[in-house]
């Protein structure tokens, strides 16, 4: 009989989970705040990736342009180097076990909580018709994705730092009641990227939302259309390019050329001393440009191949409703649910 070995916790590869939406624009603040991320930790850590499809519906969804989404959202991904090699990569609807745990902690999670949740608040006021009960309940299905895998750190951007802290919650409250079932996860959150602002507002943050384009750069947008982007960027009248207190606008961009190339603000004041402003939005633009570029080169190739895409989503499916499944049991087990 084989002898079971199992790894001690020093030498346990750390769990990671984390997904994002498929809103038909995947913007650099996307890409800078979490995607980036996820690519740079799959040597190090066991991956687990989704496209957050469920998550999508809180807002209503044309069904032709959200299927396409939820497609191109995976190729874009692949393109932006998620390894299905390396990680788990799937599509959350397509594993069930993500709904049923999310109904499972909405009974552990208290209607203030999700009350106090900002991007509710914000949400619930830019689409005022439609206040539904999943747009409310969504952070207990994010905790869902994350608790199922066991998750010990969640790459994320600075606006889901909320969420998780909830998450946490929620996992602390029931393994208070049932003994120890999920593992607390902690946030992994960038140093440089974690909140890319608009560019035509730089005290807000970059979303795909916002009505005026010029306020988004998206990882498929054309060089030109990104080089235009950038030249708009609202900045000051200072015309010094330095970190600093009403200098939103160049805060914003040189962060953003910081997480593009791995410089330090302090090398970028540097090396644009007395330089104008004018060519200061011209090199981050290129810089942006030329990360982008063969991320949107994999992507048209990709999304041309649609069997070999197929083939990746189920095989990750598969394997995450294999892992999930055993958490759900788990849980299940432990409210006192008969099994089937
Ligand atoms: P979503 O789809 O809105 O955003 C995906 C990721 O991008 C980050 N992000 C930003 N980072 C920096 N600057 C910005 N301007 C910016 N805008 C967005 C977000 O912080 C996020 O990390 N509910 C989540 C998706 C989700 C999830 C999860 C995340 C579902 N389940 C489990 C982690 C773990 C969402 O709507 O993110």
């Amino acid at each position: 009989m084989a002898e079971q070995i199992t790894a001690p916790e020093a030498e346990r590869k750390k769990t990671i989970f984390s997904a994002i939406q498929p809103s038909g624009t995947i913007t650099l603040g996307n890409y800078l705040g979490a995607l980036s991320n996820w690519v740079r930790l799959q040597d190090e850590y066991r991956c687990i990736y989704a496209v957050a499809d469920l998550h999508a519906i809180t807002v209503r969804q044309d069904p032709k342009a959200f299927k396409q989404n939820i497609l191109n959202a995976y190729a874009l991904f692949l393109a932006c180097g998620v390894d299905t090699d390396k990680s788990i990569f799937f599509i959350q609807s397509h594993v069930p076990t993500h709904a049923q745990m999310a109904w499972v902690l909405n009974c552990y999670t208290q209607f203030g909580e999700l009350s106090r949740m900002t991007q509710f608040k914000d949400k619930s006021q830019k689409h005022a018709d439609n206040v539904n009960a999943g747009l409310f309940a969504y952070p207990s299905l994010m905790a869902a994705d994350i608790l199922l895998y066991q998750a010990d750190l969640v790459p994320i951007g600075a606006d889901q730092k909320q969420h998780l802290e909830l998450a946490r919650n929620i996992a602390e409250r029931f393994n208070g009641v049932y003994g120890n079932t999920f593992r607390i996860p902690d946030g992994y959150i960038p140093t440089v990227g974690a909140r890319v602002m608009s560019l035509q507002d730089p005290t807000r943050k970059m979303s795909k939302s916002d009505e005026n384009v010029n306020a988004w750069v998206a990882v498929l947008d054309k060089p030109e259309v990104i080089m235009k982007k950038f030249k708009r960027a609202v900045t000051d009248s200072e015309a010094r390019v330095c970190v600093g207190e009403g200098k939103e606008g160049i805060n914003n961009l040189i962060g953003i050329l910081s997480a593009v190339t791995g410089k330090t603000a302090e090398e970028i004041t540097l090396e644009f001393e007395g330089r104008g402003y004018g060519d200061f939005k011209t090199a981050v633009g290129e810089a942006v440009v030329e990360r982008l570029r063969p991320i949107r080169e994999r992507f048209d190739e990709l999304i041309g191949e649609r069997a070999y895409l197929e083939e990746q989503y189920r095989k990750g499916a598969e394997t995450a409703q294999m892992i999930s499944q055993r958490t759900l049991d788990k849980a299940m087990k432990k409210i006192g649910f008969l099994p089937r």
